[in-house]
């Protein structure tokens, strides 16, 4: 998410160190690389089906890298075809409820319910069957921009308009299958779903029916209404999705003097100015302010249970969480790594109690209930220690204001600042390579690092005012589930041409910064994409990057190639990948958001109207190779 960042929470105080058109299958065209295959792509062949698996000694990355581009369109190297598959407000395919997309933005929240929402994020591909041409896409769709999701934007507002903005955020599920040449979303199907800000999900785990979970409206604590914010996602071994709840405490309007928990968790009056609260009283913090706790939590969703609860997880610990990234250990157990997206705040691991069972989701139904939730301090040395967030360890005991294992899950942040966690610049995703037994995260970028009144560098985060951002990668000591690790880092981001040398970063290939999404493919490609804000990008370190940009890096040699530059003010995030590596899906977030303003519909649509030439609309992309072929290669 690429917000006003005077908007972001920044919290931590404690002493620790630290042509596209598309929607409408009748009018679907491709968009792809260069000017000339603009039109080439109207008639595009028909593509064949996936080539066979990479010989042996093929290069890791074999495209040929894109150039920085600046128009609005979405670029990809020439040897591949882009299409748009689902953007916001395309009919998720539910029998006798799909409303089609009205360009002046007029549906209405109920018909909002059935549509892809706004704002795609984290997505996962889930096959049916035993092959790659058809299976069930699951996605995030991560905030709104009320300017364009209303005919008026903000100009007005009313409960109908609070209504539609809760429906166009949480979780779509949609069935695709490849026909041909391309993809299409198959409609109507009886997996298609939607999940909002008003479903219904269940509470599991230590903080279940906690005080501090407890609401007029769930005097038991134990049924909550909603998902949001759902920003990186994750998928178990056992067939779930594991969505993360990140700036939650954006959507409450808080008293002008928060109590210190409030404080420590961002609440302030107004919040981040999505007005939920003044037709909908439950997110009106000084009225009921235990709602704000219910969020914050990791959801699991079984995507082959169309008729199942979504349930929070609270053993996995609240934060701001990104998302959710899945290794196993030897002994078949769950460990589960999150960050927490806020400049200083922290990295989490939960490994499981007892071993992942054949079954899918029904025979893992309690899986993620049971097990210690840990969080990082990254030492001087390379080396780095899991702390126990477990109640009556250290200082987590009622003298200093922790009653039970519930309280330290709610207030995560205040139990890992007393363990002395390393606070990072802001953990985005988390990529698991399961063959090297390695871990990455995106630390996206952290400007008030070392500045005044702030953390002062360290030897994880070692850049002041780091703009650029990094990508850590450590080792756990022998499995998963190890207290102890090694860490280094994988790359500092930056443009080595940059005029501040302290931006440059130690990139072998091409510049970037800002990197957010993290997805590491079967074949142990990282593919990242990058998040610098609207206000950043094109001026200052970002000088020679005005588009946010999805790049491959081989781990081995840290080689790093530019693969696709998006439309203007779009973030690129979220991909997955068929199983047999020859389609690849990406989520393009917010193309045309300007710096800051989100009630205007006029403004929020100036700078791009991609992808079909109305309301600039977040999508889903499908990317293939024109031979078939392994993507990357
Ligand atoms: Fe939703 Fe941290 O990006
Ligand atoms: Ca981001
Ligand atoms: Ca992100």
């Amino acid at each position: 998410m690429a917000k006003d960042h005077s908007l972001m929470e920044d919290s931590n105080r404690s002493s620790n160190p630290d042509i596209h058109r598309l929607s409408d299958p009748a009018r679907r065209t491709w968009v792809h690389g260069g000017l000339s295959a603009i039109v080439a792509g109207l008639f595009a062949p028909l593509l064949p089906g996936c080539a066979a698996t990479p010989g042996a000694g093929t290069p890791k990355i074999g495209f040929k890298s894109v150039p920085v581009t600046v128009g609005d369109t979405l670029t990809v190297p020439e040897a591949y075809v882009a299409s748009v598959l689902a953007a916001w407000g395309d009919p998720v395919g539910i029998a006798g409820d799909m409303p089609a997309f009205r360009p002046d933005a007029s549906n209405t929240a109920a018909e909002q319910a059935a549509q892809m929402g706004m704002h795609h994020d984290g997505i996962h591909f889930y096959p049916l069957g035993a092959g790659s041409d058809r299976g069930l896409l699951v996605m995030n769709h991560e905030y709104t921009d009320d300017g364009l999701l209303h005919r008026d934007g903000m100009l007005t507002w009313s409960a109908e308009k609070v209504r539609k903005s809760q429906a166009a955020h949480g979780v779509a599920v949609i069935e695709v299958a490849r026909q041909g040449a391309g993809w299409q979303v198959v409609r109507p199907s009886r997996y298609a779903r939607r999940i909002t800000a008003y479903t219904p999900m269940r509470v599991a785990g230590p903080a279940a029916g906690h005080a501090l979970m407890r609401t007029a409206a769930d005097p038991a604590g134990t049924t909550v209404l909603g998902t949001l914010n759902n920003c990186a996602s994750g998928k178990t071994p056992w067939g779930t999705y594991l969505a993360g709840e990140e700036n939650f405490y954006g959507y409450f309007h808080g008293p002008a003097e928060p109590d210190a928990h409030a404080r420590r968790w961002g609440l302030r009056p107004g919040g981040w100015g999505y007005r939920w609260h003044e037709h909908d009283e439950r997110f009106d913090a000084t009225r009921h302010p235990n709602e704000m706790n219910r969020f914050g939590w990791i959801v699991e969703i079984d995507p082959m249970d169309p008729g199942s609860h979504p349930v929070k997880r609270t053993a996995l610990g609240r934060g701001t969480h990104e998302g959710a990234t899945v290794a196993v250990t030897r002994d078949g157990r769950a460990v589960v790594y999150s960050g927490e997206d806020a400049r200083f705040e922290y990295i989490y691991k939960f490994v499981s109690r007892d071993a992942i069972r054949p079954g899918g989701g029904a025979a893992n139904r309690e899986l993620l209930d049971h097990g210690t939730l840990y969080v990082a301090r990254f030492d001087a040395d390379g080396r780095g220690r899991w702390l126990p967030l477990s109640f009556g360890s250290g200082p987590l005991t009622p003298a200093k204001g922790f009653a039970d294992q519930g309280e330290v899950l709610v207030k995560g942040r205040q139990a890992s600042d007393a363990l002395g966690a390393t606070k990072m610049d802001r953990p985005e995703w988390l990529a698991v390579d399961s063959e090297q037994r390695e871990v990455y995260c995106s630390l996206t970028n952290n400007s008030n690092r070392g500045t005044e009144g702030h953390a002062p560098v360290d030897a994880a985060n070692p850049r002041a005012a780091n703009t650029m951002g990094h990508i850590i990668r450590w080792k756990e000591d022998g499995d998963f589930d190890a207290v102890e690790f090694r860490w280094t880092h994988f790359v500092l981001a930056g443009d080595p041409a940059n005029g501040r040398p302290e931006s440059r970063g130690n990139v072998k290939g091409d510049a970037f910064g800002s990197p957010d999404g993290l997805f590491m493919d079967p074949r142990g490609v990282l593919w990242i994409q990058t998040d610098a804000s609207p206000t950043a990008m094109g001026k200052g370190d970002y000088a020679r990057l005005p588009q946010n940009m999805m790049l491959a890096a081989d781990v081995a040699t840290g080689e790093i190639r530019r693969f696709l530059v998006g439309p203007p003010g779009c973030e690129v995030t979220g991909a997955a990948m068929a199983p047999d590596l020859c389609t690849l899906f990406v989520n393009i977030q917010h193309p045309g958001e300007t710096p800051s303003e989100r009630s205007d519909p006029a403004a929020v649509s100036r700078y791009s109207s991609w992808p079909d030439g109305g309301r600039p609309r977040s999508a889903t992309v499908v990317i293939r190779r024109r031979d078939g072929g392994v993507v990357g290669t």
